[in-house]
């Protein structure tokens, strides 16, 4: 051992990695390159955004994977080219992200990571009718990442917290308390993607915090417009349809007396639960009596906006929440935000980005440090209120030509310190961000 080496570790760490995250609207890839350091394993861990970017999906396989997921009906070749075709995709994306800002996949790029497609995601089978079973799947496959890149890739982080007990979802809880957890303020970080997501955090210690999925985000909303516009508009631009249109309150106040809806915590969800076949039914419900499609999607949108408005009187902290920092895309929907901020008028409800993180970039963030800690041998903060405290390491790696380099480096920083005071981190500082938000 170089005499250098002490039980605090040895020499400082970097990483460059890029994140990225296809999530359940299946929108696009949103991506982006961090920079990591930390000093030694007893210094806080620094996380530095240098670019954020989004790669549209592909149309033809995002119909591809929409029928597999509605139709819940397929064959093995179907799902193997799936998975190659979404790790092309990943890889196209990775590619046209280094070239777009100017950086080198081979100098600026240590580790690739991100959860690929999510096809499957069924973590409470007791709220399905029939014979059920728990499970999950991600596809886009990592060994088609780390070789069309070179660069070692992670993935499948949410069927590795599965499998320790967990639902493998959000997955956001660690990343959301380390950037704003604070002593004395009920804080909340809102997601709303497909589906809305929260992490509440407590006031206080920065392991307090819990995550959950409310329901749906915009899964609803993207179906009605989709199945009013036959395909012609992926979403509700600005929520200018749901603005024309008059809520029924009554199918709200419907839908949302739901079992998942009344489901205590913990509880995470997807378009198994809430797919287009369920948005379009209560559209064409709605027609039959009399409705326009902009009541539909007003109605659709305000299932949204009420689920979150009540999961907070249900699950929030004590007290209620001081500050929601939000990110996803329904955060562009002023159908949903003003809807919140006059049930919640003592609440202040801004963007995420203003604490310098793209509205689009935060769950890509999360995947950036699950790849990271997982490389690096660390477990993340286990949220409260979850099934299992257990805090395994998540992840799974695929080498690339860059492993050996890598590995010896995340050697080097470790040093020769104790293997049972290896602890997941509780302290981050977020440098400011080299992109505009
Ligand atoms: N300007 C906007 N107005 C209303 N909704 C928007 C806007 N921009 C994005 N969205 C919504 O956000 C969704 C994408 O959100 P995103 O956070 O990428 O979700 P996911 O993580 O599920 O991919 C789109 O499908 C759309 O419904
Ligand atoms: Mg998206």
């Amino acid at each position: 051992m170089p005499s250098a080496l002490n039980q605090s570790g040895g020499s400082p760490l970097s990483l460059k990695v890029i994140g990225h995250n296809a999530g359940t609207s299946m929108d696009g890839v949103d991506l982006v390159h961090v920079h990591f350091t930390q000093d030694s394993p007893k210094t806080p861990l620094k996380m530095q955004l240098l670019h954020y970017g989004e790669y549209a999906m592909p149309k033809k396989l995002k119909a591809r994977v929409m029928k597999l997921i509605k139709e819940n009906k397929t064959t093995p070749e179907e799902m193997a080219i799936v998975n190659i075709q979404l790790g092309e995709v990943i890889t196209d994306a990775v590619k046209w992200f280094a070239q777009e800002n100017n950086f080198s996949l081979a100098s600026d790029v240590d580790l690739i990571g991100g959860q690929g497609q999510t096809i499957w995601h069924l973590p409470l089978p007791e709220l399905f009718e029939g014979n059920q079973s728990r499970a999950h799947l991600d596809m886009g496959e990592i060994a088609i990442i780390a070789a069309g890149t070179g660069v070692t890739s992670l993935g499948n982080f949410r069927v590795s917290d599965m499998a320790l007990g967990r639902q493998g979802c959000p997955l956001f809880a660690a990343l959301d308390s380390l950037l704003l957890s604070h002593p004395t303020l009920n804080r909340a970080v809102q997601n709303i993607g497909g589906i809305a997501n929260f992490s509440i955090l407590p006031r206080g210690a920065v392991e307090e915090c819990y995550d959950f999925d409310t329901g749906p985000g915009n899964v609803f909303i993207d179906a009605a417009v989709r199945y009013f516009t036959n395909g012609q508009q992926e979403y509700d631009k600005n929520g200018a349809m749901g603005q024309k249109g008059k809520v029924d309150q009554s199918v709200v106040d419907r839908v949302l007396q739901g079992p998942y809806f009344v489901h205590d915590i913990p509880k995470t969800t997807g378009r198994e639960t809430f797919g287009d076949r369920m948005a379009e039914d209560i559209c064409d419900e709605m027609l039959a009596r009399g409705a326009t499609p902009e009541d539909c999607v007003a109605t659709i949108t305000r299932i949204t906006a009420q689920s979150l408005a009540d999961a907070y009187e249900r699950w929030g902290p004590p007290g209620g929440v001081d500050e929601i920092y939000m990110g996803g895309g329904g955060s562009y929907n002023p159908n949903i935000i003003n809807y919140l901020k006059e049930r919640m008028p003592n609440t202040r409800i801004v963007p995420i980005s203003e604490i310098g993180i793209p509205i689009g970039a935060k769950e890509a963030l999360g995947f950036a440090l699950l790849t990271h800690e997982c490389f690096v041998g660390r477990p993340m903060i286990v949220p409260k209120r979850t099934e299992s405290d257990y805090p395994g390491v998540v992840g799974q790696i695929q080498p690339g030509k860059n492993m050996h380099r890598i590995r010896q480096h995340v050697a080097q920083f470790w040093g020769d310190f104790p293997e049972e005071d290896v602890k997941c981190t509780t302290e981050m500082i977020l440098l400011p961000s080299l992109c505009s938000s």
